[in-house]
């Protein structure tokens, strides 16, 4: 066996108990995500690893760079009986030991630069600076370690620290399975290193997106609550002047028409928005009362009759009677959910198609089945549709580019649960889509 670079460059077997040992500090890392629970538990296992193989180790230390402060610093040592032994004998603590990079002497700062590793039957070569040369050979009595090796510890091309295995025993006495081995725990505790400090960084980073998700919050809903009242003026002013005594001219009429429209749609948008954000602030309240579904339907499907017809789209809500199903949530909320199912209907249905409004009894339940005939959606594109935002680009389809923000089945679905029911799509593209949702019924 040859050692370059710090790796170790023949593939000697394994046995068993190698991989075994491998293995389960491998496990432990996934496991663990905090950094210096990782090092403490690699050393550790290391630690128990060697003992358990019998292979005369006393203590295993990881020490890791910090090249901001300039030093090399102990991180964990194994907590066998040995190293308490030598720590409770030391004048310092252990964290106090940090070797300073421009000791160049010392054989921890040696393999840091060099990559090189390399054994000492003298303490002083590890410890010194910080402690003197006495009070290190005296802690190395102690500890009745012949022999510590010193391992560099790779991250790719770059040394970020150094292992210490301190041996009772001689190094002529270490097999090539054995360096083997501790060559590949230190390639390990560099992953760990790498991976908890990838960890920590992402942590970090959610932490941001987190504190910047809720001033977004925090901004819609002020920007929302402030854009409500001046909507509802334009849109008052407007419905006033064109129901109004005075005759205007048909061009003026229209053109008031389609401004009260816009106006109607900034209404729903920042209602929309308002919504949202009372549902991410967990605040969408619901105020219970018993009515007919089935006469909410009918109302619906009334509203939505001019839209449809302008879109040359049929509506057919027919089928739907009254005093047949009743059901105990939120009025106003379900008619919210049932306008922006039949809305979308007409929206994604192409002129000459139909959009079908039905009730139905369903063991307990009642359900509200909205069929189209329009572009439908893709199965791929169906999760998607509830989640904020969830739009799907129709532009090459029969219905062209359409206007909205996505959140109204976000909402939907909300309101739906809620109300303890569920809702659901079941489409195919081209043929259509069938939007259906259950509620409890009395
Ligand atoms: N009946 C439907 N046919 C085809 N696509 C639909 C239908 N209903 C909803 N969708 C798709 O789901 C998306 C989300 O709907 P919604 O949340 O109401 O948002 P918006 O109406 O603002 O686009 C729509 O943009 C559309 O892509
Ligand atoms: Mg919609």
């Amino acid at each position: 066996m040859k050692f370059y670079n710090g790796r170790v460059l023949n593939n000697t077997p394994r046995s068993r108990e190698t991989l075994a040992a491998l293995w389960k500090i491998q496990k432990l890392i996934l496991d663990t995500l905090d950094f210096t629970q990782v090092v403490q538990k690699i050393v550790d296992s290391i630690a128990i690893e060697l003992d358990y193989l019998k292979l005369g180790y006393r203590a295993v230390v990881l020490v890791l760079a910090d090249e901001k402060a300039g030093v090399l610093k102990r991180v964990s040592m194994s907590q066998t009986s040995a190293a308490e032994a030598i720590m409770g004998a030391g004048k310092m603590t252990f964290d106090e030991i940090e070797v300073p990079l421009g000791a160049t002497e010392n054989f921890c700062v040696k393999t840091y630069i060099d990559h090189q590793i390399r054994i000492t039957r003298d303490w002083k070569d590890i410890l010194t600076p910080p402690m003197v040369e006495e009070e290190a050979r005296r802690l190395q009595q102690v500890s009745a370690v012949k022999n510590s090796l010193v391992y560099p510890i790779m991250e790719r091309e770059k040394c970020i620290g150094v292992m210490i295995f301190s041996l009772e025993k001689e190094a002529s006495e270490m097999s090539d399975e054995e360096k083997d081995l501790i060559q590949s725990f230190t390639d390990i505790v560099s992953l760990a290193v790498h991976d908890a400090k990838i960890y920590a960084e992402l942590d970090a980073a959610n932490d941001k997106l987190k504190e910047l998700d809720k001033l977004k919050d925090e901004f819609i809903s002020i920007a929302s609550h402030e854009l409500r009242a001046p909507a509802g003026v334009v849109k008052n002013y407007l419905w006033t002047v064109i129901n109004g005594k005075k005759k205007l001219p048909e061009q003026v009429i229209s053109d008031l028409q389609k401004a009260y429209g816009a106006g109607d749609r900034l209404a729903g948008l920042v209602d929309d928005l308002l919504d949202v954000s009372r549902i991410e602030a967990g605040r969408l309240e619901m105020h219970e009362e018993e009515f007919d579904l089935g006469q909410l339907i009918i109302e619906t499907a009334e509203e939505y009759q001019n839209r449809a017809g302008v879109k040359k789209v049929k509506l057919d809500a027919g089928e739907v009677k009254d005093g047949v199903v009743k059901v105990k949530t939120d009025r106003n909320k379900i008619h919210q959910v049932t306008g922006n199912l039949i809305d979308n209907a007409i929206k994604f249905t192409p002129e000459g198609g139909t959009v079908t409004v039905k009730v139905n009894s369903n063991r307990g339940n009642a359900r509200v089945v909205v069929t189209d005939t329009g572009v439908g959606i893709a199965k791929e594109d169906q999760s998607r549709l509830f989640t904020k935002f969830g739009r799907i680009d129709t532009s090459g389809t029969e219905v062209g580019r359409t206007t909205g923000t996505g959140l109204g089945l976000y909402i939907c679905k909300r309101i739906v649960e809620l109300s303890k029911g569920k809702i659901w799509v079941e489409s195919q593209p081209k043929k259509g889509t069938k939007m259906l949702f259950e509620l409890p019924s009395l």
